[in-house]
Protein backbone atom coordinates (compact mmCIF):
# COMPACT_ATOMS: atom_id res chain seq x y z
CA UNK A 1 0.00 0.00 0.00
CA UNK A 2 1.80 3.24 -1.32
CA UNK A 3 0.54 5.64 1.45
CA UNK A 4 4.18 6.28 2.76
CA UNK A 5 4.35 3.72 5.62
CA UNK A 6 6.27 0.19 6.11
CA UNK A 7 8.55 1.02 3.33
CA UNK A 8 10.57 -1.90 5.42
CA UNK A 9 9.09 -4.29 7.36
CA UNK A 10 7.32 -3.10 10.26
CA UNK A 11 8.88 -3.67 13.75
CA UNK A 12 7.31 -4.07 17.05
CA UNK A 13 5.75 -5.79 19.84
CA UNK A 14 1.83 -7.28 19.49
CA UNK A 15 0.08 -8.82 22.52
CA UNK A 16 -1.41 -11.83 20.94
CA UNK A 17 0.90 -15.15 21.00
CA UNK A 18 2.03 -14.34 24.60
CA UNK A 19 -0.85 -13.47 25.97
CA UNK A 20 -3.80 -14.43 24.28
CA UNK A 21 -7.33 -13.66 25.76
CA UNK A 22 -6.45 -13.37 29.52
CA UNK A 23 -8.71 -10.77 31.05
CA UNK A 24 -8.19 -11.75 34.37
CA UNK A 25 -7.29 -9.20 35.87
CA UNK A 26 -7.96 -9.79 39.17
CA UNK A 27 -5.91 -12.37 39.71
CA UNK A 28 -3.10 -12.28 37.04
CA UNK A 29 -3.19 -8.40 36.79
CA UNK A 30 0.42 -8.40 35.17
CA UNK A 31 -0.65 -10.53 32.77
CA UNK A 32 -3.82 -9.81 31.47
CA UNK A 33 -5.04 -7.77 28.89
CA UNK A 34 -4.90 -4.42 30.24
CA UNK A 35 -3.35 -0.96 29.83
CA UNK A 36 -1.33 -1.72 32.20
CA UNK A 37 0.68 -4.23 29.95
CA UNK A 38 0.34 -2.26 27.30
CA UNK A 39 2.71 0.74 29.42
CA UNK A 40 4.91 -1.93 30.87
CA UNK A 41 5.72 -3.35 27.26
CA UNK A 42 6.41 0.32 26.06
CA UNK A 43 8.37 1.14 29.08
CA UNK A 44 10.77 -1.94 27.72
CA UNK A 45 11.17 -1.05 24.04
CA UNK A 46 11.84 2.97 25.08
CA UNK A 47 14.08 1.73 28.03
CA UNK A 48 15.92 -1.52 27.12
CA UNK A 49 17.07 -0.54 23.89
CA UNK A 50 14.42 -1.72 21.38
CA UNK A 51 13.27 1.39 20.43
CA UNK A 52 16.62 3.01 18.52
CA UNK A 53 16.50 -0.81 16.73
CA UNK A 54 13.27 -0.43 15.31
CA UNK A 55 11.28 -2.07 17.51
CA UNK A 56 8.73 0.89 17.60
CA UNK A 57 5.09 -0.32 16.77
CA UNK A 58 3.31 -1.23 19.99
CA UNK A 59 0.02 -3.68 19.07
CA UNK A 60 -3.22 -4.30 21.17
CA UNK A 61 -4.21 -7.71 19.61
CA UNK A 62 -8.02 -9.02 20.24
CA UNK A 63 -10.19 -9.32 23.87
CA UNK A 64 -9.62 -5.34 24.58
CA UNK A 65 -13.10 -3.94 23.67
CA UNK A 66 -16.17 -3.44 25.81
CA UNK A 67 -18.75 -5.77 24.66
CA UNK A 68 -21.11 -2.98 23.87
CA UNK A 69 -20.47 0.40 21.42
CA UNK A 70 -20.83 3.34 22.76
CA UNK A 71 -24.13 5.49 22.38
CA UNK A 72 -23.11 6.90 19.32
CA UNK A 73 -22.14 3.31 18.00
CA UNK A 74 -18.58 3.40 18.03
CA UNK A 75 -16.16 0.72 19.47
CA UNK A 76 -14.70 1.34 23.04
CA UNK A 77 -12.10 0.14 25.18
CA UNK A 78 -13.52 -2.23 28.28
CA UNK A 79 -13.65 -0.04 30.94
CA UNK A 80 -12.04 -2.17 34.11
CA UNK A 81 -9.24 -2.80 31.77
CA UNK A 82 -8.26 -0.30 29.86
CA UNK A 83 -10.11 2.70 32.48
CA UNK A 84 -8.38 5.50 30.68
CA UNK A 85 -9.20 4.73 27.54
CA UNK A 86 -7.18 4.01 23.45
CA UNK A 87 -6.43 7.51 23.12
CA UNK A 88 -4.54 7.95 26.68
CA UNK A 89 -2.20 4.92 25.55
CA UNK A 90 -1.51 6.03 22.21
CA UNK A 91 -0.29 9.38 23.78
CA UNK A 92 1.88 7.28 25.93
CA UNK A 93 3.24 5.62 23.71
CA UNK A 94 3.83 9.13 21.28
CA UNK A 95 5.58 10.58 23.97
CA UNK A 96 8.21 7.25 23.90
CA UNK A 97 8.85 7.74 20.26
CA UNK A 98 6.76 4.71 19.58
CA UNK A 99 3.19 3.86 17.58
CA UNK A 100 0.48 2.21 18.84
CA UNK A 101 -1.41 -0.74 16.56
CA UNK A 102 -5.16 -1.66 17.57
CA UNK A 103 -6.72 -5.34 16.55
CA UNK A 104 -10.16 -5.10 14.73
CA UNK A 105 -12.30 -7.61 12.65
CA UNK A 106 -13.83 -7.87 9.64
CA UNK A 107 -17.17 -9.46 10.61
CA UNK A 108 -19.55 -9.39 13.03
CA UNK A 109 -17.03 -10.73 15.91
CA UNK A 110 -13.38 -10.53 16.65
CA UNK A 111 -11.65 -14.18 17.02
CA UNK A 112 -12.07 -13.95 20.73
CA UNK A 113 -15.82 -12.89 20.58
CA UNK A 114 -15.51 -9.30 21.15
CA UNK A 115 -17.64 -7.09 18.81
CA UNK A 116 -16.50 -6.51 15.13
CA UNK A 117 -16.69 -4.37 11.84
CA UNK A 118 -19.14 -5.46 10.05
CA UNK A 119 -19.63 -3.69 6.52
CA UNK A 120 -22.08 -1.10 7.62
CA UNK A 121 -19.37 0.08 11.01
CA UNK A 122 -16.22 0.16 8.44
CA UNK A 123 -15.71 3.97 8.42
CA UNK A 124 -16.95 4.88 11.38
CA UNK A 125 -14.24 2.65 13.19
CA UNK A 126 -11.82 3.87 10.82
CA UNK A 127 -12.54 7.15 12.32
CA UNK A 128 -12.25 5.83 15.98
CA UNK A 129 -9.06 4.63 15.48
CA UNK A 130 -7.93 7.92 13.85
CA UNK A 131 -9.39 9.60 16.66
CA UNK A 132 -7.66 7.95 18.74
CA UNK A 133 -4.17 8.73 17.37
CA UNK A 134 -3.53 4.98 16.43
CA UNK A 135 -0.77 4.61 14.00
CA UNK A 136 -2.21 0.95 13.06
CA UNK A 137 -4.93 -1.71 12.56
CA UNK A 138 -4.57 -5.17 12.37
CA UNK A 139 -7.84 -6.25 10.78
CA UNK A 140 -8.78 -10.23 11.37
CA UNK A 141 -11.44 -11.79 9.06
CA UNK A 142 -13.16 -13.94 12.02
CA UNK A 143 -17.23 -14.11 11.01
CA UNK A 144 -17.63 -12.97 7.74
CA UNK A 145 -17.79 -14.94 4.53
CA UNK A 146 -15.73 -14.49 1.07
CA UNK A 147 -18.06 -11.84 -0.45
CA UNK A 148 -18.14 -9.65 3.03
CA UNK A 149 -14.25 -10.10 3.07
CA UNK A 150 -13.96 -8.77 -0.88
CA UNK A 151 -16.14 -5.61 0.26
CA UNK A 152 -14.71 -4.97 3.44
CA UNK A 153 -11.07 -5.30 2.93
CA UNK A 154 -10.61 -2.63 0.51
CA UNK A 155 -13.23 -0.92 2.02
CA UNK A 156 -11.64 -0.29 5.13
CA UNK A 157 -7.98 0.52 3.14
CA UNK A 158 -10.40 3.64 1.79
CA UNK A 159 -12.03 4.14 4.83
CA UNK A 160 -8.16 4.93 6.59
CA UNK A 161 -6.96 7.05 3.89
CA UNK A 162 -9.98 8.61 3.96
CA UNK A 163 -9.17 9.61 7.80
CA UNK A 164 -6.09 11.71 6.51
CA UNK A 165 -3.94 10.35 9.44
CA UNK A 166 -1.32 7.88 8.86
CA UNK A 167 -2.31 4.41 9.89
CA UNK A 168 -0.56 0.93 9.06
CA UNK A 169 -3.11 -1.64 7.45
CA UNK A 170 -2.42 -5.26 8.67
CA UNK A 171 -4.67 -7.44 6.62
CA UNK A 172 -5.45 -10.89 7.70
CA UNK A 173 -7.70 -11.24 4.77
CA UNK A 174 -5.46 -14.38 2.55
CA UNK A 175 -5.57 -16.43 5.85
CA UNK A 176 -8.64 -16.93 5.71
CA UNK A 177 -8.90 -17.47 1.81
CA UNK A 178 -6.24 -20.67 1.76
CA UNK A 179 -3.07 -18.11 1.00
CA UNK A 180 -2.98 -18.98 -2.54
CA UNK A 181 -3.90 -17.41 -5.78
CA UNK A 182 -6.70 -17.80 -7.71
CA UNK A 183 -8.42 -17.27 -4.25
CA UNK A 184 -5.93 -14.73 -3.24
CA UNK A 185 -5.54 -11.63 -5.50
CA UNK A 186 -1.79 -10.71 -4.17
CA UNK A 187 -1.34 -7.80 -6.45
CA UNK A 188 -4.64 -6.01 -5.25
CA UNK A 189 -3.63 -6.62 -1.86
CA UNK A 190 -0.35 -5.03 -2.16
CA UNK A 191 -2.11 -2.00 -3.24
CA UNK A 192 -4.45 -2.15 -0.26
CA UNK A 193 -2.71 -3.51 2.34
CA UNK A 194 0.89 -2.56 4.29
CA UNK A 195 1.51 -6.49 5.12
CA UNK A 196 -1.14 -9.51 5.29
CA UNK A 197 -1.17 -12.28 6.95
CA UNK A 198 -0.62 -15.40 4.40
CA UNK A 199 -1.26 -18.47 7.01
CA UNK A 200 -2.04 -20.22 10.34
CA UNK A 201 -1.71 -18.72 13.85
CA UNK A 202 1.92 -19.01 15.16
CA UNK A 203 2.08 -21.00 18.63
CA UNK A 204 4.85 -20.99 21.20
CA UNK A 205 6.81 -24.44 19.41
CA UNK A 206 9.36 -25.20 16.75
CA UNK A 207 6.67 -27.56 15.29
CA UNK A 208 4.41 -24.63 14.48
CA UNK A 209 7.46 -22.29 12.99
CA UNK A 210 8.85 -25.29 11.40
CA UNK A 211 5.09 -25.58 9.45
CA UNK A 212 5.23 -21.86 8.99
CA UNK A 213 8.50 -22.18 6.89
CA UNK A 214 7.50 -25.26 5.11
CA UNK A 215 4.59 -23.44 4.21
CA UNK A 216 6.21 -19.71 3.37
CA UNK A 217 8.82 -21.64 1.12
CA UNK A 218 7.16 -24.39 -0.73
CA UNK A 219 4.73 -21.23 -2.34
CA UNK A 220 7.63 -18.83 -2.68
CA UNK A 221 7.61 -17.97 -5.79
CA UNK A 222 3.66 -16.31 -5.50
CA UNK A 223 4.92 -14.81 -2.36
CA UNK A 224 8.25 -13.12 -3.44
CA UNK A 225 6.36 -11.35 -6.13
CA UNK A 226 4.11 -10.20 -3.87
CA UNK A 227 6.26 -7.95 -1.23
CA UNK A 228 7.98 -5.20 -1.45
CA UNK A 229 8.32 -1.77 0.25
CA UNK A 230 4.76 -0.99 1.59
CA UNK A 231 3.48 -4.28 1.32
CA UNK A 232 4.94 -7.42 3.46
CA UNK A 233 3.94 -11.01 3.66
CA UNK A 234 3.52 -11.68 7.42
CA UNK A 235 5.00 -15.35 8.40
CA UNK A 236 3.07 -14.18 12.05
CA UNK A 237 4.77 -13.18 15.25
CA UNK A 238 8.42 -14.02 16.75
CA UNK A 239 7.77 -15.72 19.49
CA UNK A 240 11.50 -15.97 20.74
CA UNK A 241 12.21 -15.26 24.58
CA UNK A 242 8.95 -17.92 25.21
CA UNK A 243 9.39 -21.44 25.93
CA UNK A 244 8.67 -23.51 23.21
CA UNK A 245 12.14 -22.68 21.13
CA UNK A 246 15.72 -23.70 22.24
CA UNK A 247 18.75 -20.74 21.66
CA UNK A 248 19.37 -22.73 18.29
CA UNK A 249 15.71 -22.40 17.05
CA UNK A 250 15.42 -18.65 18.22
CA UNK A 251 18.36 -17.95 15.83
CA UNK A 252 16.66 -19.61 12.97
CA UNK A 253 13.31 -17.72 13.59
CA UNK A 254 15.09 -14.72 13.65
CA UNK A 255 17.32 -15.26 10.82
CA UNK A 256 14.28 -17.00 8.35
CA UNK A 257 12.10 -13.73 9.35
CA UNK A 258 15.36 -11.68 7.99
CA UNK A 259 15.42 -13.92 4.62
CA UNK A 260 11.34 -13.51 3.86
CA UNK A 261 11.57 -9.79 4.41
CA UNK A 262 8.93 -10.34 7.31
CA UNK A 263 7.76 -8.28 9.85
CA UNK A 264 9.57 -8.76 12.84
CA UNK A 265 6.51 -8.31 15.69
CA UNK A 266 7.61 -9.89 18.98
CA UNK A 267 5.35 -11.60 21.12
CA UNK A 268 7.22 -12.05 24.71
CA UNK A 269 7.43 -10.59 27.95
CA UNK A 270 10.09 -7.60 27.68
CA UNK A 271 10.05 -7.58 31.65
CA UNK A 272 11.58 -10.90 31.74
CA UNK A 273 13.43 -11.85 28.66
CA UNK A 274 16.58 -13.36 28.79
CA UNK A 275 19.64 -11.78 27.50
CA UNK A 276 20.38 -14.98 25.21
CA UNK A 277 16.82 -14.34 23.44
CA UNK A 278 17.53 -10.50 23.80
CA UNK A 279 20.35 -10.47 21.96
CA UNK A 280 19.85 -12.48 19.37
CA UNK A 281 16.54 -10.15 18.54
CA UNK A 282 18.82 -7.28 19.27
CA UNK A 283 21.21 -8.92 16.82
CA UNK A 284 21.96 -5.26 14.10
CA UNK A 285 23.22 -7.34 11.05
CA UNK A 286 20.10 -9.82 11.30
CA UNK A 287 17.80 -6.66 11.56
CA UNK A 288 19.38 -4.80 9.04
CA UNK A 289 19.17 -7.66 6.83
CA UNK A 290 15.34 -7.85 7.80
CA UNK A 291 15.15 -4.21 7.18
CA UNK A 292 17.19 -4.14 3.85
CA UNK A 293 15.67 -1.26 1.58
CA UNK A 294 15.30 -2.88 -1.61
CA UNK A 295 12.55 -4.95 -0.02
CA UNK A 296 13.20 -8.10 -1.90
CA UNK A 297 11.81 -10.91 -0.01
CA UNK A 298 14.52 -14.16 0.03
CA UNK A 299 14.16 -17.50 -1.50
CA UNK A 300 15.25 -21.45 -0.40
CA UNK A 301 17.66 -22.35 -3.21
CA UNK A 302 18.86 -25.46 -2.11
CA UNK A 303 17.13 -28.79 -0.19
CA UNK A 304 19.80 -31.28 -0.05
CA UNK A 305 19.57 -34.47 0.99
CA UNK A 306 21.02 -34.52 4.01
CA UNK A 307 18.37 -31.94 5.86
CA UNK A 308 20.49 -29.22 4.96
CA UNK A 309 18.61 -26.40 3.17
CA UNK A 310 20.33 -22.79 1.74
CA UNK A 311 18.48 -19.76 1.20
CA UNK A 312 19.76 -16.33 -0.29
CA UNK A 313 18.18 -12.88 0.09
CA UNK A 314 19.61 -10.24 -2.28
CA UNK A 315 20.52 -6.92 -0.28
CA UNK A 316 21.10 -3.40 -1.69
CA UNK A 317 24.36 -2.31 -2.85
CA UNK A 318 25.22 -5.73 -4.21
CA UNK A 319 25.46 -7.41 -1.09
CA UNK A 320 22.90 -10.42 -0.41
CA UNK A 321 22.31 -12.92 2.61
CA UNK A 322 23.18 -16.54 2.56
CA UNK A 323 21.48 -19.01 5.36
CA UNK A 324 22.49 -22.51 5.81
CA UNK A 325 19.73 -24.36 7.93
CA UNK A 326 19.56 -27.83 9.24
CA UNK A 327 16.66 -30.07 10.00
CA UNK A 328 19.00 -32.31 11.24
CA UNK A 329 18.07 -33.94 14.85
CA UNK A 330 21.81 -35.76 15.52
CA UNK A 331 24.75 -34.01 15.47
CA UNK A 332 26.52 -30.36 14.00
CA UNK A 333 26.66 -31.32 10.52
CA UNK A 334 29.68 -29.67 8.89
CA UNK A 335 28.28 -28.55 5.10
CA UNK A 336 30.67 -28.63 2.42
CA UNK A 337 30.10 -26.08 -0.82
CA UNK A 338 31.25 -22.83 -2.49
CA UNK A 339 30.10 -19.70 -3.52
CA UNK A 340 30.32 -20.35 -6.80
CA UNK A 341 28.27 -23.87 -6.19
CA UNK A 342 25.38 -20.89 -4.93
CA UNK A 343 25.33 -18.84 -7.76
CA UNK A 344 27.94 -16.37 -7.00
CA UNK A 345 29.72 -14.97 -9.77
CA UNK A 346 33.52 -14.53 -10.09
CA UNK A 347 34.88 -12.68 -7.58
CA UNK A 348 36.53 -12.20 -3.59
CA UNK A 349 33.88 -11.95 -1.12
CA UNK A 350 33.63 -10.33 2.87
CA UNK A 351 31.94 -12.71 4.60
CA UNK A 352 30.35 -11.60 7.88
CA UNK A 353 29.08 -14.08 10.58
CA UNK A 354 25.81 -12.36 11.46
CA UNK A 355 25.42 -14.34 14.61
CA UNK A 356 29.46 -15.27 15.82
CA UNK A 357 30.67 -11.72 14.37
CA UNK A 358 33.36 -13.42 12.68
CA UNK A 359 34.05 -12.30 9.15
CA UNK A 360 36.70 -13.82 6.17
CA UNK A 361 37.28 -13.70 2.99
CA UNK A 362 35.87 -16.41 0.53
CA UNK A 363 37.09 -16.58 -3.26
CA UNK A 364 33.97 -17.71 -5.25
CA UNK A 365 35.48 -20.97 -6.68
CA UNK A 366 36.98 -22.53 -2.95
CA UNK A 367 35.49 -24.47 -0.99
CA UNK A 368 34.53 -23.99 2.56
CA UNK A 369 32.39 -25.89 5.88
CA UNK A 370 30.11 -24.51 7.64
CA UNK A 371 29.27 -26.31 10.80
CA UNK A 372 25.63 -26.20 11.18
CA UNK A 373 23.58 -27.28 14.61
CA UNK A 374 20.76 -29.41 15.11
CA UNK A 375 17.79 -27.23 13.83
CA UNK A 376 20.06 -23.74 13.80
CA UNK A 377 21.36 -21.85 11.54
CA UNK A 378 24.21 -20.19 10.30
CA UNK A 379 23.92 -16.83 8.57
CA UNK A 380 25.93 -14.71 6.40
CA UNK A 381 25.88 -11.29 5.27
CA UNK A 382 28.32 -11.13 2.34
CA UNK A 383 29.16 -7.77 0.69
CA UNK A 384 29.79 -6.88 -3.03
CA UNK A 385 32.50 -8.98 -4.38
CA UNK A 386 35.94 -6.96 -4.57
CA UNK A 387 36.03 -4.52 -7.73
CA UNK A 388 39.39 -5.24 -9.87
CA UNK A 389 41.98 -3.16 -8.49
CA UNK A 390 42.65 0.43 -10.12
CA UNK A 391 45.45 0.92 -12.70
CA UNK A 392 48.96 1.37 -11.69
CA UNK A 393 49.38 5.43 -11.34
CA UNK A 394 51.76 5.51 -14.69
CA UNK A 395 48.79 4.32 -16.84
CA UNK A 396 46.47 7.16 -15.99
CA UNK A 397 45.89 10.43 -17.43
CA UNK A 398 46.67 14.01 -16.42
CA UNK A 399 47.64 12.37 -13.19
C1 LIG B 1 -6.86 -14.91 14.97
C2 LIG B 1 -5.58 -14.24 14.53
C3 LIG B 1 -4.61 -14.17 15.68
C4 LIG B 1 -5.24 -13.40 16.82
C5 LIG B 1 -6.56 -14.04 17.23
C6 LIG B 1 -7.31 -13.18 18.22
O1 LIG B 1 -6.66 -16.25 15.30
O2 LIG B 1 -5.00 -14.92 13.44
O3 LIG B 1 -3.40 -13.56 15.28
O4 LIG B 1 -5.45 -12.07 16.41
O5 LIG B 1 -7.41 -14.24 16.09
O6 LIG B 1 -8.53 -13.76 18.61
Amino acid sequence: LDNGLMRTPPMGWLAWERFRCNTDCERDPKNCISENLFTDMADRLAEDGWRELGYVYITIDDCWASMQRDEQGRLQADPKRFPRGIHRLSRYMHDRGLKLGIYGDMGTHTCGGYPGTPLDKIEVDAQTFADWEVDMLKFDGCYSNTAEQEQGYPRMSKALNATGRPIGYSCSWPAYQGGLPPQVNYGLLAKICNLWRNYADIQDSWDSVLKIVDWFFDNQEVLIAAAGPGGWNDPDMLIIGDFGLSMEQSRSQMALWAIMAAPLFMSNDLRTISSGARSILQNKMAISINQDPLGLQGRRILKEKSGIEVFWRPLSNDASALLFFSRRNDMPYRYQTSLSKLNYTTGIYKVNDVFSGKSVTLKDSSNFVVSVNPTGVVMWYISAPAKPRPLPHQFSRGG
